[in-house]
This record gives C-alpha cells, structure tokens and sequence, in this order.
C-alpha cells in the first residue's frame, strides 16, 4: 500500500494523493471521512454515488464494524438523483447509497438526505435541497467522483458554471455511461437534480476520488488546465481545501507529477 502526494504547482489549495491501487485509494479517502467523523460525531456529509466511492463506502462499513466509527449522529447530503424516479426505484441513487453504505452503518435514516427524484414541483424541491445545505452552513466534506468528461455531480461541461441545487438534461454520453446499470439504455432516466457548482463550493473540504484510465484526461485538465465551466470539476482549483485522491491510471495525464 503506497500512495505519494503532489501539488499541481498552480499554488492552490489542491493536494494530490496518487495511490498504487483503488483499494489503497479507497482506505485513503475513508480514513480522511473517518477522521473528520471521529473528530465531530455530529459531522454532515455529503456523500456521491457512482463506482469510484464504493471502496471507500465498503472501509466505511468495516470501521463500523470494528466499532472504530459511529455513525450514529452523522447527517448526510447526497450531491444528486436521477429525475423522475421514485426512492424505492432499485436504479436510484437514493439506493444505491442504501445498499452500499446507510443499511450497513448505523446512521439514523432520518439523518439522510437525497434530493427528491419524485417530488411533484421540482423547482421547490432544488430550492429547498440548497435552503437546507445553507442552514447547515455547508457539509462538513463533501465527496465527489467524476465524470470522464469532468463533470461533477450532474453539472455537465457548458458555457456557464451553474450555482444552486437544479434539474438537469443529462449529456448523451452520461446516459451511454450509466447504462450499464440498466437493462436497456432507454430506461436511464434522461434529467437529475443535481447541486450546483455553487452548492458543492459551500463545503467546508472537498475529497474527489477517481481511478482508471477514462478519467486519466479529466484529472489532468481539473488540476492542470485552465477554470472553465468546459471542464466543471476545474472550479476545484478556487476551493480552499480539496483532497483529490486517484490511482495511477488516473494520474496518467498530469504532466507535473511526472515531470
Ligand atoms: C454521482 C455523481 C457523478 C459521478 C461521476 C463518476 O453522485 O454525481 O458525478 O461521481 O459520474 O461516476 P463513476 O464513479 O461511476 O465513474
């Protein structure tokens, strides 16, 4: 298990851990949640589904299990849900997080928060989705995966960066990309709700994990490329605390780290 950091030399906050695998990756970014866990009981979440976060959520359950983490005061705020689509739906991502994390840890269910796929006025939903992250006062860490195209949560590449919680038509190659969780491509739902840039810059820390080749490109051009609402995760670069944590593959293309 071996992991190195480094810094894009652009003089931001952004720290960088390459890792030698997705399970170092993995136990990594859950010792950063379960610290801040262990510091602040009460600590808010925001949470992503997708497959880099899996690893992460699986050594979540372990530590619970071990009784080395409780997660019996957390509260948590996940970045997004397909639209429409109910809860219980085995394809949404309020789910998803209870198969791969909530239904194994011992977090209040009440305590959890997913933007509502299946309310009937989605504009009152998105306001107040971002009404609570600002009560809250922003989540404690957020973590993100992201897309091969840079996108983080459902905020896609486009001409502007978009700041609260809102619907989204998704890309064609979103869809093309979650198919593979569905019997057939029609049945991906074509919108979400998603945080916005601006919902996701709220937060007090940032961890981003990612691994494989196919986000080799979109790591280089969110550390070393210019802020572009082009390429969404890029905004990362003005946060004042981001962890960006990937594995070899996905470190491919920063030319500062292999310089
Ligand atoms: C998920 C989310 C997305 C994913 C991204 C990467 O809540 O907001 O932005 O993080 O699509 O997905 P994976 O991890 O499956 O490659």
């Amino acid at each position: 298990m071996s992991a190195k950091w480094y810094t894009n030399g652009k003089g931001n906050n952004v720290k960088v851990l390459v890792c030698d695998s997705y399970e170092t990756l993995s136990k990594k970014a859950a010792g950063i949640l379960a610290g801040i866990v262990n510091v602040k009981p009460n600590a808010v979440l925001g949470l992503a589904t997708g497959s880099s976060p899996v690893g992460t959520y699986k050594e979540l359950i372990k530590l619970c299990e071990a009784g080395l983490l409780d997660f019996s005061q957390v509260r948590t705020y996940n970045l997004d849900e397909y639209y429409p689509i109910d809860p219980e739906n085995d394809q949404s991502y309020h789910y998803f997080m209870n198969v791969n994390l909530f239904d194994f840890v011992n977090i209040d269910k009440a305590n959890v928060h997913v933007p509502d796929g299946n309310a009937p006025d989605m504009n009152k939903a998105c306001e107040d989705y971002e009404a609570m992250l600002d009560e809250i006062g922003g989540v404690d860490i957020q973590v993100l995966g992201i897309g091969g195209n840079g996108h983080i949560g459902f905020n896609e590449p486009a001409d502007v960066f978009v700041g609260p919680t809102h619907i989204v038509e998704l890309t064609e190659s979103t869809i093309q990309a979650n198919s593979r969780f569905f019997e057939k491509i029609e049945d991906v739902p074509t919108k979400a709700i998603s945080m916005g840039v601006g919902s996701i810059m709220k937060a007090k820390k940032i961890l981003l994990v990612a691994n494989g080749a196919g986000k080799a490109k979109a790591i280089a051009d969110t550390l070393e490329g210019p802020i572009t609402p082009q390429v969404p995760a890029s905004i990362l670069q003005l946060h004042h605390d981001v962890t960006i944590i990937i594995d070899e593959a996905a470190a491919a293309g920063l030319k500062e780290y292999h310089a």
